[in-house]
């Protein structure tokens, strides 16, 4: 089946890029939010996004005004009836992802498949909340979906060749490169990155070396572009928290074990770039 209008549940962070990308690359896109609130909000900061790429000559007015006619916002979650794909980018949290597949599985029409952006959770529990397993499929964007080049599909052990197929195909029409996972904790990505990450939390955990000086070395010793603290200050501190503790329910791996300063941070609202403060202070 050819994709046409795509949903997209939470306009967040993650959400708000998926909506950009799904919309300039042509699909008709709805979008819901907690309120009507938070999706305005979610759909002004795609706005100002573009206004960006036309003030820099990236796309044209008409190209912008184009994109964003093709994005419906809402608050009510019967706006996904009739998607072909409805991909979801709620919080981080099983039992909330689970209630959202429910609902949609009662909402959509049969032939809808859905997605999960989750970082590490296992999609064949979101699949089984659903009387749809086939049709349920990891479609994993990185940060920020609109700038990173590649998105991770995961197949859980019911998703079916069809979803699979549709899956990479809608990957590749948002002008993705595309790699394909099993249903694993932490699938491709952030089975290589957060153990990485970790480690540098630890280095600085344990007096080793300053946020600087550790960010420093991946730079200029490992040519990464961005040090593994401030890419954790970025993508947030929570966000790291939850997807570690995770990926160790899980393996019982030590190198995903989250460090204690990582918990005492998050329990005191320091979760990087988007509370103000995490290893580095963004309020100055
Ligand atoms: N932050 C990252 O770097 C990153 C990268 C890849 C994947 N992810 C994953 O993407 C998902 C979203 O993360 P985020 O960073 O965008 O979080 P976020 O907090 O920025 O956005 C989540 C949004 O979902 C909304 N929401 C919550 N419950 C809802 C519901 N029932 N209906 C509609 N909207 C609802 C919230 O109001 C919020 O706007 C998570 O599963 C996360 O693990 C995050």
């Amino acid at each position: 089946m050819k994709i046409k209008k795509v949903g997209v549940v939470g306009c967040g962070f993650m959400g708000g890029g998926i909506v950009q990308v799904c919309a300039t690359a042509g699909y008709d896109v709805v979008t819901t939010d907690i309120t009507d609130e938070a999706v305005t909000q979610g759909i002004n900061v795609i706005k100002e996004r573009l206004a960006k790429k036309v003030a820099k000559k990236q796309m044209t007015q008409q190209e912008m005004d184009v994109a964003l006619g093709r994005i419906k916002g809402s608050s009510d979650i019967n706006v996904y009836k009739d998607c072909d794909l409805v991909i979801e980018c709620v919080f981080e949290d099983m039992e909330l992802k689970r209630k959202l597949f429910a609902d949609l599985d009662k909402i959509c029409e049969p032939k809808t498949y859905f997605g999960t952006n989750t970082s590490c959770l296992p999609v064949v529990d979101m699949a089984m909340a659903t009387s749809r397993p086939e049709k349920v499929v990891g479609i994993h964007f990185f940060t920020p979906p609109p700038l990173m080049p590649c998105v991770e599909i995961m197949q859980s052990i019911v998703t079916s060749k069809e979803t699979m197929d549709m899956a990479v195909e809608f990957g590749k029409s948002v002008d993705k490169t595309v790699i394909v996972a099993k249903d694993t904790p932490g699938f491709i990505v952030n089975a290589q990155m957060i153990p990485n990450v970790l480690n540098a939390v630890r280095m600085f955990e344990n007096g080793i070396a300053s946020a600087e000086d550790i960010d420093m070395g991946a730079v200029k010793g490992l040519s990464h572009p961005i040090g593994p603290i401030a890419l954790a200050d970025f993508f947030g501190l929570d966000v790291l928290y939850a997807i570690s503790t995770h990926m160790y329910e899980e393996t019982k791996d030590p190198m995903v074990k989250p460090p204690l300063i990582l918990k005492r941070m998050v329990k005191a609202g320091m979760l990087g770039r988007k509370s103000g403060k995490g290893f580095y202070d963004y309020t100055k």
